[in-house]
């Protein structure tokens, strides 16, 4: 019998060795798109889409393209009993679910957290006020994500330096040599967040504020209520899906209006109402999550190919952003490009990221206060990727140095 290995290491079937190649993917991609849209990697015995129209099936037709498997991409972290997490269930299971945790992200929700996100951006460009020189990584788009998440979940954010050391450490890398230590880390991580959770889940049970836990503890849909457990494990859910995404996504609109495009930056000072739509177009050209995977449900060739029940596919959302068919000039930032919203950087479908109008908020007001300050930035000499092996490198430190 074919054995196949339970975790898929992505670095395997795009072969790629540093960091360099991890944040530059594209060449690859095109490569991919144009010689291998649909494609088999004989090693890691999975699936590849590269294509947006491609892309867009597999992540959004859940009868072929399952979100049950038992094989896991390497970088993505198993959070808590697997069948109860969002991202691993099908309709109709994850309808209800879904609809129980989305009482605590309604518009009414959205509109009081635009003024808190406010401060806590406010807050940080305080600390660094004195600066000629800022990390935009280490000094903003770090601490805002982690910071605000915790606000909103209702858990003391002076704690957030803590909270950094375990969201790392749930997506801790996945590259075959560190994998079973990064595992060790990671379930140490989560024990220490669901003890750390768990009194305070039973505090708000008993006494809700307005927050995100206080919500989800009176969450009710069809006389169905979530546990102590569920909360603990939605919560660390939301930590790891709403942190380091949201990292990414602001030192990417940094790095794409300074190096991408530098007349970005300037232009979008003078007129602070485009910002949303930049972001938009960083999210496309430079996606945070740029894979996810699925298992074929049922035997299928729509793609052209034979793929047999149980076999995984991974559809290549940073490709699909980069699909000429799709994009005009795709390889090109763009900040007037009229379909730029049309990105899969949130998924597509039932699983559209609950998160979206968060992330898209805290990045558009982050960038918003940032540029009122600052109106200048001056390069970099030397700006560093994460050496963080298996996942998409990103980037660890950008200082710029500014005029006011
Ligand atoms: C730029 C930032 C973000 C990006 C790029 C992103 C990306 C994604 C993607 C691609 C998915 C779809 C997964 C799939 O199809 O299997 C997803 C799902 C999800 N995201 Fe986000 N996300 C971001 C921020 C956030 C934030 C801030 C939160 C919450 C605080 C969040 C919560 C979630 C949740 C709960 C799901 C699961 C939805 C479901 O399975 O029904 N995300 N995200």
């Amino acid at each position: 019998m074919e054995v196949v290995e339970k975790i898929v290491y992505p670095d395997e079937i795009t072969g790629f060795s540093t960091e360099e190649h991890r944040f530059e993917p594209y060449s690859w991609y095109r490569e991919m798109r144009s010689s291998h849209p649909v494609y088999f990697d004989p090693k890691q015995k999975v699936w590849n889409v590269f294509l947006y129209r491609d892309v867009e099936r597999v992540l959004s037709d859940y009868h072929l393209f399952s979100s049950k498997n038992d094989r896991k991409l390497s970088s993505f972290p198993v959070i808590g009993k697997e069948e109860r997490s969002l991202t691993s269930m099908d309709p109709p299971l994850h309808s209800k679910r879904r609809g129980l945790v989305a009482k605590a992200f309604t518009p009414k929700s959205l509109k009081t957290w635009e003024p808190r996100i406010a401060t806590v951006a406010q807050y940080w460009l305080d600390q660094i006020r004195e600066q000629d020189t800022i990390d935009l990584v280490y000094d903003l788009a770090i601490p805002l994500p982690v910071t605000v998440i915790a606000e909103l979940l209702g858990v003391p954010a002076s704690d957030w330096k803590q909270f950094k050391l375990w969201s790392d450490a749930i997506i801790s890398p996945g590259s075959r040599d560190t994998y079973a230590e990064s595992v060790k880390e990671r379930t140490q991580a989560l024990k220490e967040m669901a003890d750390y959770l768990l009194p305070i889940i039973r505090q708000k049970r008993s006494r809700p504020t307005d927050d995100i836990i206080s919500d989800l503890t009176i969450a009710e849909l069809e006389g169905e209520r979530l546990s102590d457990e569920e909360i603990i494990y939605f919560g660390i859910g939301l930590l790891f899906a709403g942190n380091e995404t949201t990292t990414r996504l602001i030192s990417n609109a940094f790095y794409c209006f300074l190096i991408d495009q530098p007349a970005a930056y300037p232009l979008l000072r003078k007129e602070l109402s485009l910002i949303p739509k930049a972001v938009e177009e960083v999210l496309r050209y430079r996606s945070p999550a740029q894979f996810m995977m699925r298992r074929v449900a049922q035997d299928t060739n729509v793609f052209g190919a034979e793929m047999k029940e149980g076999e995984s596919i991974i559809a290549w959302i940073g490709s699909a952003n980069h699909d000429e068919e799709h994009f005009v000039q795709a390889e090109q930032f763009d900040l007037n490009r009229p379909n730029n919203q049309q990105h899969l950087s949130f998924g597509k479908g039932t699983h559209f990221c609950l998160g979206a109008p968060l992330a898209r908020m805290e990045a558009s007001i982050g960038l918003t206060e940032f540029m009122k300050r600052y109106s200048r930035l001056i390069l970099p000499e030397q700006w560093s990727l994460s050496e963080n092996l298996g996942q998409r490198g990103f980037l660890a430190k950008f200082p710029v140095r500014v005029e006011r």
